[in-house]
């Protein structure tokens, strides 16, 4: 199978907070999109969607005219046979319950073709044990996006052992042709490549803070002015061979044995949890936050990630 041939998605879980995003993506990339709900006349995917198009537009990101084709590409549906049998991929975006994606993957074998791709959403749970109850095992890939969906580029395509290679290339095809920028993750790893990047990072600087070295707001704000400013730009690998392979090696060689390779979260995180302290909800995490400030901080990223999409649009505009 080729992208091409991938015309019909649908999405089960599509009126959840990540499946209308993901909705909107396939459908903006021209292709016919299901949404299988549970319940059609509380499903709101199609006016989430409409405002969410209004603010592309608004924003310069979408021609006014599109906006109408882009929703006529939508059905909504609750029946399982109009919702599966026509599709050429299915992609799950349920809750992130071992039991729910079980059953959802059991019914979506049931009643889709043969060749139909199965992808999963989840953010963390393992590939090859979401498809352990799926008898065409080599049909299932992961396919992770990042929330915003419609804003984030990324998107992680995942293969396990059984993932056939042409279903892997025609996934990672399609999300590129939709105008994401997707990345093959070759082994079904916990965290896949993104989170694992994170993580590490989250890890030394919680560690810092345990330690007393600094407190958080300045540890976010070092890498908010150092590598995190440059970082869209530069990253490890092109940044080691900028500055040598050579001297990379001599930092590493004196550095790595001082980072934290512990595995268990800093004790600065569970004391939050347990005092009911959750950040920006209570008003208290590892830093105090009045209500305007929460909100502040949410417009200030959202701003951010229109000027980054409308930055990343221009490059690939002049490549
Ligand atoms: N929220 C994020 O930031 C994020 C980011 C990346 C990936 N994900 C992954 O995306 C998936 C969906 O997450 P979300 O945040 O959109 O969740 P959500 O709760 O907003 O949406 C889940 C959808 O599944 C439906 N649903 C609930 N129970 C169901 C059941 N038993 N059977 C069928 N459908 C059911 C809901 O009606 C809803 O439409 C999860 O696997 C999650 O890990 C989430």
């Amino acid at each position: 199978m080729k992208h091409q041939d991938i015309k019909n998605i649908t999405i089960v879980g599509g009126s959840g907070m990540m499946g209308v995003g993901i909705a909107q993506i396939f459908a903006s990339g021209g292709r016919n999109v299901t949404i299988k709900t549970r319940n059609v006349s509380k499903c709101s995917a199609v006016e989430d969607m409409s405002s969410q198009l209004d603010m592309f537009i608004q924003e310069g990101l979408l021609e006014e005219h599109r906006k109408s084709d882009i929703l006529d590409r939508i059905n909504i549906t609750a029946d399982a046979i109009e919702a599966y049998e026509n599709a050429d991929l299915i992609f799950e975006s349920v809750p992130e319950v071992m039991d729910i994606k079980h059953a959802t993957f059991k019914e979506m074998e049931q009643y889709a073709r043969p060749d139909c791709i199965f992808a999963s959403g989840t953010s963390v749970k393992s590939i090859t044990e979401i498809a352990e109850v799926v008898e065409k095992k080599e049909r299932v890939i992961g396919m992770h996006f990042w929330n915003p969906a419609v804003l984030i580029p990324l998107v992680e395509v995942i293969r396990t052992e059984d993932t056939n290679e042409d279903v892997f290339q025609a996934s990672f095809d399609l999300l590129e042709d939709c105008g994401k920028a997707p990345a093959k993750c070759m082994k079904d790893v916990p965290g896949f490549l993104a989170n694992r990047l994170q993580h590490a990072l989250w890890r030394e600087a919680f560690y810092m803070l345990d330690e007393g070295i600094a407190d958080p707001k300045t540890i976010d704000d070092c890498i908010k002015n150092s590598f995190g400013f440059r970082v869209p730009q530069l990253a490890p690998f092109e940044n080691a061979d900028m500055v040598s392979t050579e001297l990379s090696l001599n930092i590493h060689n004196y550095m790595f044995e001082h980072l934290y390779s512990g595995t268990e979260p800093s004790s600065k995180l569970k004391e939050l949890v347990e005092e009911g302290k959750s950040g920006f909800a209570t008003g208290e995490g590892f830093q105090k936050w009045t209500q305007e400030q929460a909100a502040e901080s949410k417009t200030n990223l959202f701003k951010y990630l229109i000027d980054q999409t409308k930055y990343r649009r221009k490059q690939l505009e002049e490549a």
